[in-house]
This record gives structure tokens, C-alpha cells and sequence, in this order.
């Protein structure tokens, strides 16, 4: 197989295409650098700056490459961002997928991994989500990412694409420092930067449902994730039909378990302000975790401990 990575040069791509050389499959990344950096992707692979929007470039790539299959990483991911600027992610993630699906048929490329979020169940009223977990996404970042499994289910009907729909939840940690996220968009950095410059971190509710009044969600290291990627494309690879799956460990931490993991790793006062409730958060996130451990192999490796020292180590090299 050779695969082409969108979104490579980005936090989660990097860690995926490492992850998928260690198979020793050429693997060919597309990236138009907008938030990605070249000096994250792996020396083994080739780097190709450029839109998934730009169909010409595309089909070049999967021509001259003898690209087998895709794993789409390549999109728009901030929530908030969503919600102020829904044309922006209607284009990029969902306009972007067709142009690359088409591009895709045309070449004969039929194998799809596709970067799913959690993002897509809304506000689930479950103890474990499972991937039958029917879901109302409350922004345009999460339907542009449920827009998108629906049209690869049907190109997978119609034109025999098989496609991984990978559904992730909280993403955290680094593989190495320099790998870390760069992004101050979610829990952990969000923490570090207030710590950092003598604030306290903010605990968005506290009156919450759950045991101790705060949010609870599955956060699964980076490495964990590179890793599914990495399973569900040896799965395509393997001639196995495509499928919907959950990533996450199955297990809840709410904010209050993660500052106090904070608190220990950094050595740092995390005793938090309880603040206003946030606009659209669920009480509780987690993941049912059984449908990708049966139908890939897959289990997470990493608890929060490791997930908060890594995102640590990262944040410390570039704030040092
Ligand atoms: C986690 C918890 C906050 C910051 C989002 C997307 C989801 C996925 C991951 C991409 C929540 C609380 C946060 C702070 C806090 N993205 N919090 N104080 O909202 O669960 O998920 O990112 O696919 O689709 O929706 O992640 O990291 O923003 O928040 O109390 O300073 O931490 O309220 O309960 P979220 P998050």
C-alpha cells in the first residue's frame, strides 16, 4: 500500500504517519500548512504542500505517487471557530472531502480512513457511547464531520470505497515534545497557559451531574490514536469492510481529576476558579470501546498520567 496522509504535517497527522512507516509503506503527505508545520513530518515521508481543494494537485499526487489509500486528517477543528464561521467549515471539511473522494474514484483509489470526532453525538445521554449512538452535533465542525461519514457510506455503496469512519474523543499528549499540540484550544493547554502566566486554571461548571460536579470525557493520548489509524489501515489493507469506530479508552476523567494530574506533573498550584457553565458541553463524553477492540485489535496504552507529562514536555519546549 502506499497511503496519502491529508493534514500530515499537523498534530494528530504527524503522529499518523509515523505511526503508519512503521509498517514500511511509502506514505505521501499532503498539507497545506496552514496550521501544520513542515518540520513535524517525518523525514521518511514526502511532503507535499497543498489543498485537498485543489483537484488538479490532488489527482497529480495519486497518479505519480501510485497512491492506494487515503487517510484523511486534513480539516478545520475548532468548535467555537465553527459556530462564528460555518461557511469556512462547510468548505473546507466537507467540500474538501468530495473533492477528494472524486478524486479518489477517478484514480481507483478505494481505500478511506476518514478522522471522525466524538463531535458528532452532541450531547450524548449515555453512560458509554457507542458508535449505534444516534447523534445531533451541536456545531458546524461536528456535522461537517457527520456530513462526511454519511457520503462516504454512500460512495462505499455506490462505488465500493470502503472507508474507516474514526471517531475521535479528547485528544491529548505527544509522542515526542516536539510533536506536541501547538494549538490553546482544549482542557489541558488551555490549563497550562493560565498556570504558566500566574492565573488559575478555570473550571467551566461545577454543578454538573456528575460525582464530583464537573465535565467528564474520554481523553486519549495522541500516540493511542495514531495507533487506531494505523490498525484500521492494515484492516483495509487486509481487504476488511469498512466500519465506524469509537476511539477513546473507555474511561472518564472529569476536569477536576485532570487538573489534579496537572497539579502533580507540573509542580504548579492547579487549584482551579469554578466559572460559568460553556455554551454546549455535555456533562458526560465517554466511549464505548468494544467495537474497535473486537474489529481491530485496538486497546488505548496510555493513561492520563502519561498524556498530561508528555502535553507538559511539549508545552515546556515551546514556552520554556
Ligand atoms: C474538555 C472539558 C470543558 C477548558 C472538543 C470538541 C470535540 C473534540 C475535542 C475535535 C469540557 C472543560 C475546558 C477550560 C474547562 N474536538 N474545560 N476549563 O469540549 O470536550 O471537546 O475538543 O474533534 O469535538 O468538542 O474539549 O478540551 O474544550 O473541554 O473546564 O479552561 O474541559 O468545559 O468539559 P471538549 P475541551
Amino acid at each position: 500500500m502506499t497511503w496519502l496522509v491529508t493534514g500530515g504535517a499537523g498534530y494528530i497527522g504527524a503522529h499518523v504517519v509515523r505511526s503508519l512507516l512503521q509498517d514500511g509503506d511509502p506514505v505521501v503527505v499532503l498539507d497545506d500548512l496552514s496550521t501544520g508545520d513542515r518540520t513535524r513530518v517525518d523525514p521518511a515521508a514526502v511532503l507535499i504542500e497543498g489543498s485537498v481543494l485543489d483537484r488538479g494537485l490532488v489527482r497529480r499526487v495519486l497518479r505519480e505517487h501510485g497512491v492506494t489509500g487515503v487517510v484523511h486528517i486534513a480539516a478545520k477543528k475548532q468548535v467555537g471557530e465553527s459556530m462564528a464561521d460555518p461557511l469556512l467549515y462547510y468548505r473546507e471539511n466537507v467540500e474538501g472531502l468530495i473533492a477528494l473522494a472524486e478524486s479518489c474514484r477517478e484514480k481507483g483509489v478505494d481505500r478511506f480512513v476518514f478522522s471522525s470526532s466524538a463531535a458528532t453525538y452532541g450531547l450524548p445521554d449515555v453512560d458509554l457511547v457507542d458508535e449505534d449512538t444516534p447523534g445531533v452535533p451541536l456545531s458546524p465542525y461536528g456535522e461537517s464531520k457527520l456530513v462526511g461519514e454519511w457520503l462516504l457510506r454512500h460512495c462505499e455503496r455506490a462505488y465500493g470505497m470502503r472507508t474507516m469512519n474514526l471517531r475521535y474523543f479528547n485528544v491529548a499528549g505527544a509522542a515526542t515534545p516536539e510533536l506536541g499540540d501547538t494549538g490553546v484550544f482544549n482542557l489541558i493547554p488551555m490549563v497550562f497557559e493560565r498556570l504558566q502566566a500566574g492565573e488559575r486554571a478555570r473550571v467551566f461548571g461545577g454543578d454538573y451531574p456528575t460525582p464530583d460536579g464537573t465535565c467528564v470525557r474520554d481523553y486519549v493520548h495522541v500516540a493511542d490514536i495514531a495507533a487506531a489509524h494505523r490498525a484500521a489501515a492494515r484492516a483495509l489493507a487486509g481487504g476488511a469492510p469498512g466500519a465506524t469506530y469509537n476511539i477513546g479508552r473507555g474511561e472518564g476523567s472529569s476536569v477536576l481529576d485532570v487538573l489534579r494530574v496537572v497539579g502533580e506533573v507540573t509542580g504548579l498550584d492547579a487549584t482551579p476558579e469554578v466559572v460559568e457553565r460553556r455554551d454546549g458541553d455535555s456533562a458526560r463524553v465517554v466511549a464505548a470501546v468494544d467495537r474497535i477492540r473486537d474489529g481491530l485489535g485496538f486497546t488505548a496504552a496510555h493513561d492520563l498520567r502519561s498524556m498530561v507529562e508528555s502535553a507538559w514536555a511539549g508545552w515546556q519546549l515551546r514556552h520554556p
